[in-house]
């Protein structure tokens, strides 16, 4: 047989790195929220599929013109100069954001309809975008760079606020951008849904993601950025002609979106959002699409594993579940440890045994404390010590006297964060979990993946680590009290 071995990987953990990730995606429902045209932001943590679906949308179909770009070597720096500062702190970069917004659709509604230039619209919009870019397709790290834009006759000069304005400056001597920039916006993007009109567009969107790369912490300053993008991507989204319309979608992790605050943040989580979250069939459906595509249909999950059940009856795909976070990367990367194992052993091995699965749990523990670093890391940068104080404890179950007490020991002076607070912020990331309802039947661990709603006790005295950190800390099993 030698299914495991035709398999090689379950894929790279990142999408981004997958080139094959297209091949057997899984259109889950976001991808209709996002197509119905109502949503903005696509929230999710680490590993949850953002990338994945800014990638499925990178493709320009029938119905509507796409394209997603990656913030992942975005000049945050250069950008940071580009406010405004005759507006509120709040949104002093909404005009630097919506002109690259507006930029990045013209460039975007140009090249997908090839070159020809047949309307005034096409053809201010090409003159435009060769007069300051050099061509059609400047690449989003050039948009905001140039220190003045050039207004031409042939171009937009004739409509900005009625005078003929020869340029607009990105770096004006109070430093900041000029106050012209918001009215030229406005007129590039007329001219862009204009474009869409005449040529029969009418969705245009642009996927924004990875605005989290190489963030080490997040200042005041990223925060305000951040929002500064989101508050710029709902003004464009609000202008329509002639049914066409923009559609900005922000990708977003979750940790960096709960930190965010703006007036209408609550608006925007309640009707434009689009929440990534996975339960154990959707994973199960996810994986069983990659098995089909590499081994061929019919072939699901149970052709590739012995059938034994694990210790406690529970069965092998229940006992990796209940390590991950329910994310689409956790399930990924524990299957690749377990097929690389399997495989030393016998390289012609046609299923998993229990064997390759507890053998991947060590690896995967790994894997998984170096996610929460990237995740925890730009809020809490000594959260390891908490973890620490877990281990030595040295169970799985553990009291929240037990945990206080070592947490006083671990903790470093540079460590701000008290123990009552750790065990909310461990809470957040469900590094730990709670025991409800001690004694009235409906008893049971509360964890924030499994339970988003149930929100932290910080009366709660019984505490449990995740399972997948269980190798890591070096944890053993208690019996359960
Ligand atoms: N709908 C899907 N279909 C197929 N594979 C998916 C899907 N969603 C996610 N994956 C896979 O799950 C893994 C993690 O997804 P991805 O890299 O998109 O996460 P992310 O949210 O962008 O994470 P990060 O915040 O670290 O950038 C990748 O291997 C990706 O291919
Ligand atoms: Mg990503």
């Amino acid at each position: 047989m030698g299914y495991l071995s035709d398999i090689k990987t379950f894929g790279d953990v990142s999408a981004e790195e997958d080139d094959s990730v297209l091949s057997y995606f899984l259109k889950t429902d976001a991808v209709d929220e996002i197509e119905s045209g109502q949503k903005l932001v696509v929230i999710g943590r680490k590993g949850s599929g953002k990338t994945a679906l800014a990638k499925y949308f990178d493709h320009t179909t029938k119905e509507y013109v796409t394209t997603s770009v990656s913030l992942r070597t975005y000049p945050w720096n250069m950008h940071a100069e580009r406010r405004n500062l005759g507006a509120s702190e709040i949104e002093s970069y909404v005009s630097s954001w919506r002109y690259l917004l507006a930029i990045k659709a013209t460039s975007l509604v140009l090249s997908a309809k090839g070159t020809k230039l047949q309307t005034d619209a096409q053809r201010s919009a090409h003159q435009f975008l060769h007069d300051n870019y050099g061509g059609i397709n400047p690449s989003l790290s050039d948009i905001l760079r140039p220190k003045s834009l050039k207004l031409k006759k042939s171009s937009f000069s004739p409509s900005i606020m009625g005078n003929k304005i020869g340029s607009v400056d990105f770096e004006t001597d109070s430093g900041g951008v000029s106050s012209e920039l918001d009215a030229l916006t406005d007129v590039i993007m007329n001219n862009v849904l204009t474009i869409c009109s005449q040529t029969g567009v009418k969705k245009l969107f642009l996927h924004i993601d990875e605005l989290d790369q190489g963030l080490s912490t997040l200042d005041d300053q990223r925060s305000q950025m951040i929002i500064g993008l989101i508050l710029a991507g709902r003004t464009i989204r609000s202008v329509s002609f002639n049914e066409a319309r923009i559609h900005p979608i922000i990708y977003v992790r979750s940790d960096i979106w709960d930190e965010l605050r703006f007036s209408d943040k609550n608006k925007v989580s309640q009707s434009s959002a689009v929440y990534l979250e996975r339960n154990a069939d959707s994973l199960k459906e996810m994986i069983n699409e990659r098995i089909r595509v590499k081994l061929g249909n019919g072939i699901f999950w149970e052709d590739i594993e012995d059938g034994y059940l694990m210790r406690g009856s529970q069965s092998k795909w229940s006992h990796i579940i209940s390590r991950t976070f329910l994310r689409p990367r956790d399930i990924i990367q524990f299957l690749n440890y377990a097929l690389s194992k399997a495989l030393k052993e016998l390289p012609n091995a046609d299923g998993f045994d229990n064997t390759d699965i507890q053998t991947a749990r060590e690896p995967y523990s790994r894997y998984l404390k170096q996610e929460l670093d990237d995740e925890i890391g730009p809020h809490w940068d000594r959260w390891s010590e908490a973890l620490q104080a877990c281990s030595d404890v040295a169970t799985v179950t553990l009291s929240r006297d037990d945990f206080e007490k070592a947490y006083h020991k671990k903790k470093s002076s540079r460590n701000k964060v008290s123990a009552s607070e750790a065990l909310e912020l461990l809470y957040q990331f469900s590094v730990i979990g709670y025991r409800k309802g001690i004694g009235t039947g409906g008893s049971g661990w509360v964890f924030q993946y499994t339970d988003p709603d149930a929100g932290w006790d910080s009366g709660a005295t019984r505490l449990k680590v995740h399972p997948g950190l269980k190798e890591f800390a070096k944890l053993r099993e208690e019996r359960a009290v």
